[in-house]
């Protein structure tokens, strides 16, 4: 199910993005859809689910575990729930791809079932640190087994059962703070999770949703082993994250006027347009609204100079998977932008301030990698290849850097973006992004 071809972006220079588009669906909802759709009892309908690569692996997986999911039509998923313990052992090693997201949820769900799995993923996945969740699973009385290091593949052992803990994360991490609510649901007692800084909060959302009970103050979740869920409609909004290369692009192009429909605007998840928006950025939200529990609007942007930024801190857990394009946008900003705080972006996908930095440079920007962050002078964007490491959101970044550059920016390595954003090339060139994408046979 994994792209084995290589794709080639090649963007020719110029062009503005007009129109009115639908990015895919959240890719951390559909995620989470598949996950407690499956443990629900009843039938759960999903639309606007993603059908990327990472979401389809969380539900081959519970496939595997015995969980009948139909897709009747694009971007509709029903699950025929099974209760919180109707999983069954997978016949084989379940294999996750490139998604971060499956496998670090997936081994606070598994924790507390009555049966072994193995967990495995594609070479980047299998260098990403995993200890983040093996460590506080293993306090509550999980066993899982992992490569030195703690990597990928995990063993995940039964266990007689699991403890809850009250758990401070080391790391602002949504996909640790839900592991632990996931394994927290088969757990005696009490998991309470405290967190350094908000957090997306989709887990918590839909567990309410689906009637679980929770409580929540001052960053800090806690809920009770032993509950149940009950299925029933969801409707997953387009993926900010997916938006966010279109308001960089429509951002730096001039004469662009482009609206994004439909796109979650939960306030976990939106410092990608107050980071823009201190630069000078022209967003305007519209229509909002609420559906299945997030919070929904249709964004309006429009070409406008960019100044560089000092990018606050407590922003950078808010926007953590929009940095590739907002360090577009500084290359185009007049002055220099600085990030600090976000070494996390160095174990995503990809060490995303390298190869973003790397790139960069490459197309004649004046970058200076840090630790924890990057600092980038705005300038002109040149031309040339660069690469995207197998990283999604790096392709997709670099593909936006196309609108301003001086000639043509080619992007080696774009296959991965079918994690996120199937049909992204298509959905680009019918808004204005002069793109082409080349398959090189199989790799
Ligand atoms: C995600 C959380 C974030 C994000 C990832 C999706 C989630 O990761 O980068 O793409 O769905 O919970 P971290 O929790 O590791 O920051």
């Amino acid at each position: 199910m994994y792209s084995h071809n290589s794709l080639t972006f090649t963007i020719h220079p110029g062009g503005s993005l007009c129109g009115v588009i639908r990015t895919p669906g959240d890719k951390s909802i559909s995620h989470r859809a598949i996950m407690l759709g499956s443990l629900a009892e009843g039938e759960s309908r999903v639309t606007g689910f993603l059908e990327g690569e990472d979401s389809l692996a969380t539900l081959a997986a519970f496939r595997a575990m015995g969980v009948t999911i139909a897709r009747p039509a694009t971007g509709e998923v029903v699950i025929q729930g099974v209760g919180m313990h109707g999983l069954h052992a997978p016949a084989e090693p379940l294999d996750v791809g490139n998604s971060g997201t499956s496998m670090r949820l997936l081994a606070g769900l598994l924790a507390g079932q009555g049966f072994a799995v193995t967990l495995t993923g594609d070479a980047s996945l299998s260098k990403r640190p995993m200890r983040r969740v093996i460590e506080p699973l293993t306090q509550m009385g999980a066993r899982i087994e992992s490569e030195a290091g703690g990597s990928a593949p995990l063993r995940i052992l039964p266990t007689a059962h699991l403890v809850g803990i009250d758990y401070r994360l080391p790391v602002a991490s949504a996909q640790v703070k839900s592991a632990l609510l996931l394994a927290g649901l088969y757990a005696e007692g009490e998991t309470a999770v405290t967190e350094p800084a908000p957090t997306r909060d989709h887990t918590e959302r839909m567990l309410l949703g689906m009637g679980y009970p929770l409580e929540r103050a001052e960053g800090r979740v806690a809920l009770r082993g032993g509950g149940r869920l009950q299925g029933g409609s969801l409707a997953v909004p387009a993926d900010i994250s997916s938006a966010a290369f279109f308001l960089v692009g429509a951002t730096i192009a001039a004469d662009s006027d482009l609206t994004l429909e439909h796109v979650g605007i939960n306030p976990t998840r939106v410092g990608v347009i107050h980071i823009l928006r201190a630069m000078g950025a022209d967003i305007t939200l519209l229509n909002l609204r609420e559906v299945s529990g997030e919070p929904v609007a249709d964004l309006r942007v429009r070409s406008a100079p960019l100044r560089g930024i000092v990018i606050p801190e407590e922003q950078v857990p808010l926007a953590i998977d929009e940095f590739p394009a907002i360090f577009v946008a500084a290359a185009c900003a007049e002055g220099e932008t600085l990030l600090t705080g976000a070494e996390e972006l160095r174990v995503k996908e990809s060490d995303r301030i390298q190869v973003m930095a790397d790139g960069l440079a490459l197309l004649g920007i004046d970058v200076e990698p840090r630790s924890d962050g990057i600092r980038i002078r705005g300038g002109k964007i040149g031309s040339g290849r660069v690469e995207s490491h197998g990283d999604h959101r790096i392709a997709m970044a670099f593909a936006m850097a196309g609108l301003r550059a001086s000639g043509a920016i080619t992007i080696g390595d774009c296959a991965n973006v079918n994690t996120s954003f199937p049909g992204f090339a298509t959905l680009a060139a019918g808004c204005g992004l002069a793109i082409e994408a080349t398959t090189e046979g199989a790799a």
